[in-house]
Formats: structure tokens, sequence, C-alpha cells
């Protein structure tokens, strides 16, 4: 078992209000390689989850295990350090660096998780058909390609996980089933598992699971297909 969650809530404070419940997830687990489309209303708590998988955001109770580890009993510096060796994040609007080159985003990605070899990135620009355009800055490319990027970048030091929040959000519907596609193939080659958050249907039936996040808690359900 890769993750797995036990009692986990989080509330968010409120102005002049109540704390707000948005997540009540008793328990919950992910295996390792295991592909999940996670779905769920604008507002049931998504990316809110996706953080707190990734050692973002410590959940206001409950805890994560990673590995069988607790996510949370570890310093915020270690957690840091966990992530960055771990875990690729893939987000809506890409959060490429504009001043670097496409091989220079991913070889950034690599330095953070602590190596830098050059094989590896042409591995992965062939992988991804970026060959062409690994000169280019992010503004000289379709958002097609910048996706592609940034799923390279999520590869490249081989992370256990995936956490990638509306990835295709930007793109056309023929783009967003490709690069899904994509990210799904070269992270199953890689072994690493996927938590994909996703409002489109089409999409979510290219995962062999889906987790349905419910608005307002407890009920959650799990459902494969
Ligand atoms: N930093 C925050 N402070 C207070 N409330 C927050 C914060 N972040 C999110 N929320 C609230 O938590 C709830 C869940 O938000 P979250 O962004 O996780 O939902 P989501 O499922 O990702 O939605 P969407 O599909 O629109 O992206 C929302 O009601 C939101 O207003
Ligand atoms: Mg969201």
């Amino acid at each position: 078992m890769l993750l797995q969650v036990t009692n986990l809530q989080h509330l968010y404070p409120v102005p002049r209000g109540r704390p707000q419940t948005v997540l009540d997830l008793p328990d919950w687990s992910l295996d390792e390689g295991q592909q999940i489309a996670l779905t769920g209303a604008s507002g049931s708590g998504k990316t809110t989850l996706l953080y707190i998988l990734g050692g973002l955001l410590p959940p206001t109770q409950g805890d994560v295990h990673f590995s069988g580890k607790p996510l949370y009993q570890l310093s915020e510096a270690r957690r840091d350090r966990w992530r960055a060796r771990t875990v690729g994040f893939i987000f809506q609007d890409f959060h490429l660096l504009e001043r670097y080159t496409v091989r220079e985003n991913i070889l950034l990605g690599q330095l953070f998780g602590g190596s830098a070899k050059r094989s590896r990135i042409d591995e992965l620009l062939e992988r991804l058909d970026l060959g062409e355009q690994q000169d280019y800055f992010p503004r000289h490319l379709s958002a097609g390609q910048k996706q592609r990027v940034a799923i390279a970048r999520a590869l490249v030091n081989q992370p256990s996980l995936i956490l990638a929040d509306e990835p295709t959000g930007n793109l056309d519907p023929e783009r967003a089933r490709s690069t899904t596609e994509l990210l799904l193939q070269q992270a199953e080659r890689q072994g690493c598992a996927v938590i994909m958050a996703s409002h489109d249907p089409g999409l979510c039936r290219l995962f062999p699971d889906n987790f349905h996040l419910s608005p307002t808690p407890p009920k959650q359900s799990l459902s494969s297909s």
C-alpha cells in the first residue's frame, strides 16, 4: 500500500463563523501504481485533498501514512525533501518558470530531487515528444506542449506518486484526452501511482478507478469501473 488515510478531517476558518469542514475521510487508501480519477463538485475538497496527500497542508485531524510512515510527523523541512523525491505535481496552469527553457525547467525539477542526470532528461524529452522544443521558452509553446513539459518535470525524479489538479483544464478536448493518456501511460511505465482531479467524465473513464468526493461530509464513496 502506498498511501493510507485514517480519520482525516480538514476544516478551514471562516470569517465571523464556525470553521467549515471541507473533508471527512474516515478510511481511504491507494496502492502502488494505482491510477485514480478524483471527482466531485466544485468546492467538494479535491484540491484540498491533493495538497494534504502531497504533504503541503497539515490536516486539522487524522494522518496520512506514506509507505507505512506518518507523513505529518516529519518536520516541514523533511517533508519538503520527501516531496521533492517522491511526489510529482501537475497543475492546470502549468507552473513553468518563464525565464527558463523547456530543458532547464525539467532540469530544475531534477535538481530539487537531488540529482542531475542528462540522459534522464533526454529520455523524457523524447518520450514526451519535446525534443525539438527543448531550447524554447514556455511562451513559445502551445498549451499542450506546456503541459507535456510539466508532465516531464513531474516524472523526472522517478516519483512514486503524481498528483494532478485538473491538468488538462486549459486544453481543447482532443488535447486533453491525448495528454491524459500520455500521463497515464508514462506513469505506468515507471510504476508511478496517479491521482488526477477532474470534472470531465470522459477523462475519468480513462482511469481504472474513480474516487468521488461528496460536497457535504461524511458521505464518501469509492467505486471501480
Ligand atoms: N485557504 C482556504 N481558506 C478557507 N477556505 C478554503 C481555502 N481553500 C479552500 N477553501 C474552501 O474549501 C472548500 C473546498 O475547496 P477546494 O479548492 O478543495 O475544492 P475543489 O473540489 O478543488 O473545487 P474546484 O473543483 O472548484 O477546484 C471550498 O468551499 C473552498 O471555499
Ligand atoms: Mg480544485
